[in-house]
């Protein structure tokens, strides 16, 4: 009886290996498609928050909201004071503690674009960062759209090119394909500058690498605490490991 106790006590410490295996699996997020250029955000880097805050501010919030983010929130985990939040990224609102409320009513956004645009706040979650990453650099110009652009990574977009004074303007090449059934697609090929922006194409992936930086953020605002957290639970499990090891040894000591 006792030795059939013992055998099973002897697992405990592979059972707790494998559930340290288990609970330090990584869960990737869904979403991102397959040939997305990967967007090489960095959570952790602050001053790229900061101007990812500011870029939003300026280039987005004129249409788009990030309802469920609060103005504090973001001055205190990035580390900027309230003069600094008021100075610099609080333009339609009055309080720290508001959320940030797009300056363009949702209603008439829809009117003029066909479509209202979308909240921002969880975008980086529902659609991946790289998807964003990727759309905002492939706007190129498209005689038939009621904008002058349309858009590589979301045909038919009605959201103008925002950025065109930064990026310039681009044309996409496409060539025909022919399918195995017979009929014929397009496949994308490349982009192509034809108007030169304020920015450089490097410069310019830096600004909205930062832009979907802060989009990623605000989407998840407690993912570098609960990355923290990470850390002390593995750290625990190792340490739990090892006392359960010794324990092992201290019971199985006598028995032999
Ligand atoms: C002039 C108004 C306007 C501004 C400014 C603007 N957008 Fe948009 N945006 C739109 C509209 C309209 C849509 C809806 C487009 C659609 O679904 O075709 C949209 C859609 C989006 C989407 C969702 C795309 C999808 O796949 O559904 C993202 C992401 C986005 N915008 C990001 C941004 C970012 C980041 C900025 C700032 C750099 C920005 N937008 C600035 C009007 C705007």
């Amino acid at each position: 009886m006792i030795k059939v106790y013992l055998r099973k006590m002897r697992k405990i410490p592979d059972l707790c290996a494998v559930a340290a295996l288990f609970l330090a699996t990584p869960v990737f997020a869904a979403g991102g498609g397959a040939d997305l250029e990967s967007s090489g955000i960095d959570p952790d880097n602050i001053n790229s928050l900061q101007r990812g805050a500011a870029n939003f501010m300026n280039y987005c919030s004129g249409c788009h909201s990030a309802q469920y983010v609060r103005y504090n929130t973001i001055g205190k985990d990035l580390d900027l004071s309230d003069e600094q939040l008021v100075d610099n990224l609080m333009f339609n609102a009055e309080k720290t503690f508001e959320t940030i409320q797009a300056a363009m009513p949702a209603v008439d956004a829809a009117r003029w674009y066909g479509k209202a645009p979308p909240d921002l706040s969880l975008m980086a979650r529902s659609k991946g960062s790289d998807y964003i990453y990727n759309f905002l650099k492939s706007f190129y110009v498209s005689a038939g759209s009621p904008t002058g652009v349309d858009n590589a990574v979301l045909e038919g977009t009605s959201m103008p090119h925002v950025l065109w004074e930064l990026q310039g303007y681009q044309v996409a090449h496409y060539v025909d394909q022919t399918n195995d059934d017979g009929s014929v697609s397009r496949a994308f090929e490349g982009f192509e500058q034809i108007i030169p922006g304020s920015l450089d194409s490097e410069d310019y992936d830096d600004f909205v690498r930062d832009t979907v930086n802060f989009l990623a953020y605000i989407a998840e605002p407690i993912r570098s605490d609960r990355r923290k957290l990470g850390v002390w639970v593995l750290m625990f499990l190792i340490f739990f490991y090892v006392i359960a090891r010794m324990l092992k040894k201290q019971i199985w000591k006598d028995v032999k």
